[in-house]
């Protein structure tokens, strides 16, 4: 079963490689898809966002990671996915999930499931607008606060782009 994880990744926390790693074990092929959206300014670039995640997740062996853009349904189907993987937070996140996955399902001519994985609960706090946010505000980059949030080189390129004493 060829499973797709999308998502924008600006950048990818720990959280997103936890879900991933769940992910692959009960997928037999598992694409993390980066959203490579021109509209949106993201952080990170496209290549960037895909350098974290090879760094991450690139030792696992069913795990792959590409880029897209367009409708999710029809990358789906290009890449012959069973389902698209989510990750839920909270309660809170079903209500749009489910929204997306309602829609994903209707513009996808092979009625696209998607599946969700709960957030372990001492990474359910993250996401990738709070790592930017305090990225952004924290005076010391090299703070076990964000350690527990991204991966070194994660937190090596915030410390770049913030250029943080
Ligand atoms: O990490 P994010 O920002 O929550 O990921 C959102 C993502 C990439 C899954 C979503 O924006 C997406 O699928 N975009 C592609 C366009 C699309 O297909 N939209 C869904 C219409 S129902």
């Amino acid at each position: 079963m060829t499973l797709i994880y999308p998502g924008s990744f600006d950048p990818v926390t720990l959280g997103h490689t936890d879900i991933a790693m769940r992910g692959a074990k009960i997928a037999t092929r598992l694409i993390v898809a980066v959203l490579d959206n021109t509209n949106k300014q993201p952080l990170f670039s496209t290549a960037e966002r895909i350098a974290f995640l090879q760094d991450a997740l690139g030792h696992i062996g069913n795990i792959e990671i590409d880029s897209f853009s367009g409708l999710l349904a029809e990358y789906a189907k290009h890449k012959h996915a069973t389902a698209i993987l989510r990750g839920l937070r909270s309660p809170g996140d079903f209500e749009s999930e489910a929204r997306y996955a309602t829609c994903n399902r209707l513009l996808s001519a092979s009625n696209i499931e998607t599946i969700f994985i709960p957030a372990s609960p001492p990474l359910s706090f993250i996401s990738s607008g709070i790592v930017r946010e305090a990225a952004l505000y924290i005076n010391n980059l090299d703070d076990a606060a964000l350690r527990n949030m991204v991966s070194p080189m994660v937190q090596d390129a915030l410390k770049k782009r913030f250029n943080s004493k």
